[in-house]
């Protein structure tokens, strides 16, 4: 009926195998990631080592993109699945096949996101079924523990067991809590449950839980607040819980590259690009075991000098990633263009680069992921475009129109004298795109652009009515505009215009943002994803 085997070939506890592992995580969390691994892999029959070890690589996979990473990755998430009870139980007989059962929840999860990243429809098929069955397992868990806290004082082993519940539950709501809501009510009527409430609060308790998976809640809940709240505009993150969940891990791992990483983010929301770049340094000197996090640091390390318009220093951290990494090569070449686009020719000819050729670049540098393509590299790759023609376009603003879409402007505009800096370049384009004598066929979109961008410096530093009249302008505009292209700049302008909640002209602004996408027709369709309300 169940199907079981030890927990560890030579039999030890439940109790000293996550007491290892948790020696394990602090290994990785210390930064000594190949140790971590060797602990884990001599006990490779133990459920929880077998876990542990294939979570990291799974990780490793995810960072690298390496084919012989996801060939390491998926094998060694396949071993624990004959561990683990193969099938979803009814009832549950000890602590440690409640643990199993968790496990393999998890491994699931681990499963499905490796196949997600396979390139087939297939593949993503039975990515969304391995989901499915874990989500059911979770729900199962959580069931359990339920009926049982009441009974039973919880031990340390169904400590780490409800942790684990929590971590999970948490995670499947807040995600799914994102998705737009058509999906969300298709995924609900499919057993799914997507409360963001509930989601936080789980995550909050896993977090708290002294608990083998507690840095994973705190994981989550740090990439909710830190990067999904502000990519996705849904409301600032709240930087203060973000501080407190991490001010542990930060007097235990002072050095720990993830730790110095989150701290170095937070900086950057808080308006403190020096402090940060400072810690995104040291996250950088820390390790060199995993080069991926690197990346993840000249990324951040570009924003950062974007916002100070330091283009020289955000031009290096984007070369080295379109040097060095292997995540979005289309959109790393579109960066570091767009970067050049904004020194003096003179420069970018003395740096030895080729603004014009770059963009050409982009389109041929484009992946595909589960046959389809990226959003993102596509954006860059329509913006792009203009620079194919024989007689080259040109972009105006490129950088400071990426930091719209990944909603940089929000960040800067903690720091008014930086964001004034940005509008007196948006006022010098705007100037000249006023004196040019032979306006290109992209005139009126730039205009708009220049509009909207102004508009939403406006609104950082609080001159609403100046704000409100950069907006009227770009949408007096876009009526006489057809080119498909103009569509995102348009949205993005209402987006804009939607973040007014609060303002006096909140219902009037609403009402013609209404009437205006009603005209729109379909283009919220063509929405770059990261716009895509919730
Ligand atoms: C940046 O943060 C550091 C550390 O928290 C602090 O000492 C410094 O005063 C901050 N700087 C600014 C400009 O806020
Ligand atoms: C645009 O023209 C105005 C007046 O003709 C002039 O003062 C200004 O300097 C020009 N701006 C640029 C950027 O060429």
């Amino acid at each position: 009926t169940f199907f079981f085997s030890n927990i560890s070939s030579d039999n030890i506890d439940l109790e000293t195998v996550l007491k290892e592992c948790s020696g394990a995580l602090d290994l990785f969390l210390n930064n000594r990631f190949m140790d971590a691994l060797a602990l884990l892999k001599p006990r490779n029959q133990s459920m929880y080592h077998a876990m542990g070890y294939s979570s990291i690589l799974v990780m490793q996979a995810g960072m690298t993109f390496e084919p012989k990473d996801m060939d390491a990755a998926m094998s060694a998430s396949l071993p624990i699945v004959s561990i683990c009870p193969t099938s979803p139980v009814v009832s549950f007989v000890s602590t440690e096949e409640m643990h199993a059962e968790l496990c393999y929840a998890e491994v699931l999860l681990q499963k499905a996101a490796l196949t997600f990243l396979d390139e087939s429809i297939i593949g993503f098929i039975k990515g969304g079924m391995r989901i499915r069955n874990s989500y059911q397992i979770y729900k199962d868990c959580q069931a359990m523990i339920n009926a049982m806290e009441d009974k039973e004082k919880l031990t340390s082993t169904l400590t780490h067991f409800r942790g684990g519940v929590s971590m999970g539950i948490g995670s499947f709501n807040l995600m799914l809590s994102l998705l737009p809501s058509r999906v969300l009510r298709l995924m609900e009527f499919l057993g799914f449950s997507g409360d963001r409430e509930m989601g936080l609060s789980e995550l909050r308790s896993g977090a708290a839980s002294n608990s083998l998976r507690s840095i994973l809640s705190t994981l989550t809940l740090l990439m909710f607040h830190l990067y999904i709240s502000v990519i996705l505009g849904i409301g600032d993150g709240d930087l203060k819980e973000a501080e407190a969940l991490l001010a542990p891990y930060k007097n235990k791992f002072p050095n720990g590259a993830l730790i110095l990483f989150y701290t170095a983010r937070i900086a950057v929301l808080k308006g403190n690009f020096t402090f940060a770049q400072e810690k995104y340094l040291a996250c950088i000197a820390s390790q060199e075991e995993w080069r991926q996090i690197h990346h993840l640091c000249y990324w951040e390390l570009m924003w950062a000098y974007s916002f100070e318009q330091n283009w020289r220093e955000a031009y290096h951290y984007a070369n080295l990633l379109s040097k060095e990494s292997k995540w979005s090569q289309a959109v790393y070449v579109f960066q570091k263009a767009a970067i050049l686009s904004m020194l003096p020719e003179e420069e970018v000819t003395e740096l030895g680069e080729n603004v014009v050729q770059l963009f050409r670049q982009v389109e041929g540098l484009r992946l595909k992921i589960a046959g389809k393509s990226i959003p993102t590299e596509k954006f860059a790759a329509k913006k792009a475009q203009r620079y194919v023609s024989s007689v080259p376009g040109k972009l105006v603003v490129p950088a400071l129109e990426m930091m719209y879409v990944w909603n940089g402007f929000t960040v800067v505009g903690k720091r008014p004298e930086l964001t004034e800096n940005i509008l007196s370049t948006l006022e010098k384009t705007e100037d000249q795109l006023r004196n040019e004598t032979h306006p290109s066929e992209y005139h009126q979109d730039d205009e708009c652009l220049v509009q909207l961008l102004k508009g939403l410096c406006l609104r950082e530093l609080g001159r609403l009515v100046q704000a409100e009249i950069c907006f009227n302008r770009v949408i007096s505009r876009w009526s006489h505009l057809t080119a498909p292209h103009h569509t995102l700049e348009l949205t993005a302008c209402f987006f804009a215009m939607m973040n007014y909640k609060d303002y006096s002209m909140e219902s009037r602004l609403h009402f013609r943002i209404h009437a205006a996408l009603n005209t729109m027709g379909s283009f919220a369709a063509k929405l770059p994803p990261s716009r895509t309300p919730a």
